[in-house]
């Protein structure tokens, strides 16, 4: 039997688009700001996460031409150890949140050249960051390659587990009592030049007094968005490698070790757990998620020069997920041109890094109209200057 809009409809006073870390704690934050807060996603906890390695690495992912969007990722690797914190007591589940800090090293005289260059980018924009020699690598990580020729001791950068994290704020949300709608979002519903819902793939209709879009990469895919204020934002594919420690082996690696090979990043996390995450290439192939032998092999390849012992390990998973790019590699965040309709959206590479002071900006908007200082430069008008931003 069909079913119309009107038959199945749900009102809240915040829908939010998109049930993936990002969607997740903007629904939990204006959860806990009182706000009856509905989610729209066919699997809440899916997305980018379960592919993401979990870096938290504002100072060593510091790109030239990116020092605004190092300001917000600064704010937000501030705010971890209270997020966590206070996340873990919400959802009473581990985070695999680990303070263990990043080296990056360079396996040749280009990548030295390349890593000196980024400390001395790191040491004028006033951040922690200390450079080694190999010999001085080798010894805070033995299992590094003999021939590693320097690199750069950042105590700063943690990481997380994205998965837990995940579990964790659809647990938070419910028991905050955000509604999960398991489904589809299809076409956004203006009325009036206001957005006042969505309809779901099923037919159903769910209405709010506010829509926040935080589809990831789909964000831009949302019908009935108007062209003038749909999200510029496109995905691109990143392959990732899981690998397993046995306990024999322990520890393999104490520390994020990350370098740039070739031209290419490759990193490996290591976990408490055992699991060792190895990532990740950066491929503009539209909507591919297909993992590739050559980007598997690219990867194992980097990754072996960096830590040869690496091919003794079980290779347990491989993924490809697709981060949201936005045209300046910074998110969107807050309202849009159009009334009722906001954004967060465009993380990145930065999503994980990005969770805690996305929920905190969000709430802010949605409770105050305001948005907040440290997330101005991030606003969405900047890619639509032809409509003014509307009250929220
Ligand atoms: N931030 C790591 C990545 O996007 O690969």
């Amino acid at each position: 039997m069909s079913r119309t809009p009107a038959e199945r409809s749900v009102t809240s006073d915040v829908l939010v688009v998109g049930g993936g870390i990002i969607g997740l704690v903007t629904a939990w934050r204006a959860a806990q700001r009182g706000f009856a807060t509905t989610v729209v996603d066919p699997e809440p906890g899916g997305g980018a996460a379960q592919v993401a390695a979990g870096m938290l690495a504002a100072v060593t992912e510091l790109h030239y031409g990116e020092q605004t969007l190092l300001g917000l990722n600064l704010a937000s690797a501030r705010r971890y150890p209270d997020f966590v914190a206070e996340l873990t007591e919400a959802a009473g589940q581990d985070l695999g949140y680990r303070r263990c800090g990043t080296l990056a090293v360079a396996l040749d005289s280009d990548d030295r050249a390349h890593l000196r260059e980024l400390h001395a980018l790191q040491i004028r924009s006033g951040l922690d960051s200390e450079w080694l020699s190999g010999r001085e690598c080798r010894r805070l990580e033995p299992m590094l390659a003999p021939g590693v020729r320097g690199g750069l001791r950042v105590d700063g950068d943690h990481q997380i587990d994205p998965r837990r994290l995940a579990k964790a704020l659809v647990t938070a949300c419910e028991r905050a009592g955000v509604v999960f709608h398991r489904g589809w979002a299809e076409r956004l519903t203006v009325v009036r030049d206001r957005a006042t819902g969505v309809v779901t793939a099923a037919g159903d209709g769910l209405e709010a007094a506010r829509v926040v879009l935080a589809g990831g990469s789909l964000s831009g895919r949302l019908d009935g968005v108007p062209d003038d204020v749909r999200p510029p934002v496109r995905p691109v594919k990143g392959q990732v490698l899981r690998l397993t420690v046995p306990k024999r082996y322990a520890p393999f690696l104490s520390r994020t070790v990350r370098a740039v090979v070739r031209g290419s990043q490759v990193y490996l996390v290591p976990r408490e757990s055992g699991e060792l995450v190895v990532g990740a290439t950066s491929e503009e192939l539209g909507w591919d998620t297909t993992v590739t032998a050559g980007g598997v092999y690219e990867l194992l390849r980097d990754a072996h020069e960096l830590v040869p012992g690496i091919t003794e390990l079980p290779l347990t998973e491989t993924r490809a997920g697709l981060r949201p790019g936005s045209p300046d590699n910074a998110p969107l965040l807050g309202p849009t041109g159009l009334d009722g309709l906001l954004l967060a959206t465009g993380h990145h590479r930065n999503g994980v890094l990005l969770t805690p002071v996305t929920g905190d900006v969000m709430a802010h908007v949605l409770a105050s109209g305001e948005v907040p200082e440290e997330a101005r430069p991030f606003t969405p008008h900047r890619f639509s200057p032809t409509r003014t931003e509307q009250p929220v």
